[in-house]
Formats: C-alpha cells, sequence, structure tokens
C-alpha cells in the first residue's frame, strides 16, 4: 500500500505519519508539502530514517508537478492534509486560502481521477459548519447540517469538501471526508491557541486571550484524530463525511487557565485583547456517525493530553526557537535547496 500524505511536514501529518509508520509497517509513506512558514522539516526528522519514508518538496496547486508525482509513485490512497490553516492570516489575506484550499484540492483531485487513487481521503474542519450559539449546549454538528462557513478559511475549506463531494459524484472517485475538532499535541505552529499560550508562558510574557476567552472549543488529541482517518480510510463507506470530535467542550479561557496552572504561572499574565473578526462562538461535532459505524472513540482524556503537549513543547524549545528565529527555513534550504 502506497499513501501519499499531503501537508506531512505540518502539525497534524506530521503526527499521521508517525502514526502510520508505526501502524503499518509494510506502507510506503510519501510526503508532498511545499514547506511554507507552518511547515518544518525538522518535524519529519526521525521520519526521513524510515525506508519506507519519502519526503516531495512542491505544492498541491502545481498541477505538473502533481501530475508527475502521481505518475512516478502511483499512489493507492491519497490524504490531504495541506493547506493554508489559520483563521487569523485568512482574514488577513484570503487568496492563498482560495490557491492552496480550493485549487490544490482540485489538482489532487484531477490527478487521483486520472492515475486511478482508490482513495482520496479529504481532511476537513468543523468550522465548515458555522459556530453555534454558547446558550444552547444541547446543539451539536451533524454531518448533515448545512455549510455556514464564517471566516476566509472556513469558507475555502467548505469549498474543498464540495469540490471533493462532487468528484465522487461525478466522476466516481472513492473519496472520503472527515470533519475534525481543534486538535493539540506536539508540532503544532506557536501561532495556535494551546502552543502559543505554552511558549509565552514560558518565557513569562503576556498571554492574549481575544474578547473575554468565552468562545468554546472541543478539543481533541491529535494521535484520536490520525487513528479516526486511519479507521476511515480503510473501513470507511466512500462518499460518505465523517464529523471526528471527542465531546471534549472548553472555554479558551479555561484551556489558558489549565496551561499557567500545569506550568506554575500566575493568572495576571493573561491580557484581553480586542475579538477577532467573526469569531466563531461555539464548536461542537456529534461523532456518533464515526462511532457507530468505524467503532471510532477518542482514548486520549484531556488533562492527559495537556500534560504530554506541555511537557513536548518543555522537552522541545530548540524546535519552537528555530521556528521563531526563523532558522527553519535556512535548515530547508540548507538540506533541499
Ligand atoms: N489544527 C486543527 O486543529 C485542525 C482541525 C481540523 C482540521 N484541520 C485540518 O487539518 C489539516 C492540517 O492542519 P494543521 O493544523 O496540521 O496545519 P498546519 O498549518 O500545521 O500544516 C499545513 C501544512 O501544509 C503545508 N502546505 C501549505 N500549503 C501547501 C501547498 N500549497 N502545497 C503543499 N503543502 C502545503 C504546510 O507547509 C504545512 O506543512 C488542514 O487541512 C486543516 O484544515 C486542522
Amino acid at each position: 500500500m502506497k499513501i501519499l500524505v499531503t501537508g506531512g511536514a505540518g502539525f497534524i501529518g506530521c503526527n499521521f505519519v508517525y502514526y502510520m509508520l508505526d501502524k503499518h509497517t509494510d506502507y510506503k509513506i510519501v510526503c508532498l508539502d511545499s514547506l511554507t512558514y507552518a511547515g518544518n522539516l525538522r518535524s519529519l526528522e526521525k521520519a526521513m530514517e524510515n525506508p519506507n519514508f519519502k519526503f516531495i518538496k512542491g505544492s498541491i496547486s502545481d498541477k505538473e508537478l502533481v501530475n508527475k508525482v502521481f505518475e512516478e509513485e502511483q499512489f493507492d490512497i491519497v490524504v490531504n492534509f495541506a493547506a493554508e490553516s489559520h483563521v487569523d492570516r485568512s482574514i488577513e489575506n484570503p487568496f492563498i486560502f482560495l490557491e492552496t484550499n480550493v485549487m490544490g484540492t482540485a489538482c489532487l483531485l484531477d490527478a487521483s481521477k486520472k492515475y486511478g487513487v482508490k482513495r482520496f481521503h479529504q481532511v476537513s474542519t468543523d468550522e465548515v459548519y458555522g459556530d453555534l450559539p454558547l446558550d444552547r449546549p444541547d446543539l451539536f454538528f451533524t454531518e448533515d447540517l448545512p455549510l455556514t462557513a464564517s471566516s476566509p478559511y472556513s469558507a475555502s475549506k467548505a469549498s474543498a469538501d464540495l469540490l471533493t463531494l462532487a468528484f465522487h459524484r461525478t466522476y466516481g472517485l472513492p473519496v472520503t471526508v472527515s470533519r475534525c475538532s481543534n486538535n493539540y499535541g506536539p508540532y503544532q505552529f506557536p501561532e495556535k491557541l494551546i502552543p502559543l499560550m505554552i511558549v509565552r508562558a514560558q518565557e513569562n510574557q503576556s498571554l492574549p486571550v481575544y474578547g473575554q476567552g468565552l468562545n468554546v472549543r472541543d478539543w481533541l488529541y491529535v494521535d484520536d484524530h490520525c487513528k479516526a482517518i486511519d479507521m476511515i480510510i480503510h473501513n470507511g463507506k466512500v462518499g460518505e463525511v465523517y464529523n471526528v470530535g471527542g465531546h471534549n467542550e472548553k472555554r479558551n479561557i479555561d484551556v489558558v487557565k489549565t496551561i499557567l496552572s500545569q506550568l506554575g504561572k500566575p493568572e495576571e499574565l493573561i491580557t484581553y485583547v480586542k475579538d477577532r473578526a467573526g469569531h466563531d462562538l461555539r464548536y461542537a461535532i456529534d461523532p456518533t456517525k464515526i462511532s457507530d459505524e468505524l467503532g471510532w472513540h477518542p482514548e486520549t482524556a484531556f488533562d492527559d493530553g495537556m500534560k504530554k503537549t506541555i511537557q513536548w513543547y518543555l522537552d522541545n524549545t530548540a524546535w519552537t526557537d528555530e521556528i521563531k528565529s526563523g532558522e527553519y527555513a535556512e535548515y530547508s534550504k540548507r538540506i533541499y535547496g
């Protein structure tokens, strides 16, 4: 079995590479990643030592390159993680989000059709459902809800979902889509809430919290997401969408306070800043379908996952220091030109 993992130098992609190399020791994994600011070859250092792993630098939007790679490698399965993924950046500049998240996905779908890929899996997000009100804890995102994205990021991801499903309906391409809640764990770029707060708290810097920090996110440890994707690509029904989430809703402010308490830092570091434009209030996934059909259940409790995550950042300050100083860009240039 040969799998193309796009965006494998990013947070979830690299965790997925390690999960798959470990779980399926006879699979070949090829990673295609253009190494944007969010992609870091250091994260794949250990995978590079595995003869079953290969890294190719390139963009999923580069049609010629994508076709060449598909022709040479003859993939059985494609798992598309590659994306511009930060909502704040999409508010500043939506266009790169359309280029990568929509046009890039289109290039991959087209090549998957042309080269007879047996499964194309689109890694999507719960953000395509828009948000839920804070005062209706009885409401959850189910797969049949209409897509009502709020940010340019989520609108681009919703477009990619629709395109993926259209390739199934129109051309019969065997696709699946997963829509997951917020992930946390090792190797997450320190612009996202949890690593941002860990890294800043370690240095006794102020911790910027949007609005009053009351927005609710449904947190899932990254390995549980990887396990769900592994189950879907092997046993999920073609043409179907699966929601992935662990019923683990937390207010942002409570997540930040957990980090401070685990690091032994004072809550005075918290600074409330002007709210994000269009800020979604609450995300909450109903994972009944994937649990019933595929037997998926999250295995990592939030407290344990947070302890592991914080410890990883404490043990890997060189990784974050490099990102902060921009040295990792030099590193990839040195290795791949
Ligand atoms: N992080 C979350 O909480 C979360 C939750 C649900 C879904 N998702 C989805 O999972 C996927 C991965 O998210 P992440 O948090 O790991 O993102 P990330 O930003 O950490 O990583 C994205 C990776 O994609 C690569 N990339 C960007 N543009 C590319 C292009 N044109 N061609 C090839 N590679 C390119 C980057 O270099 C990087 O390695 C995304 O599709 C995201 O929408 C993320």
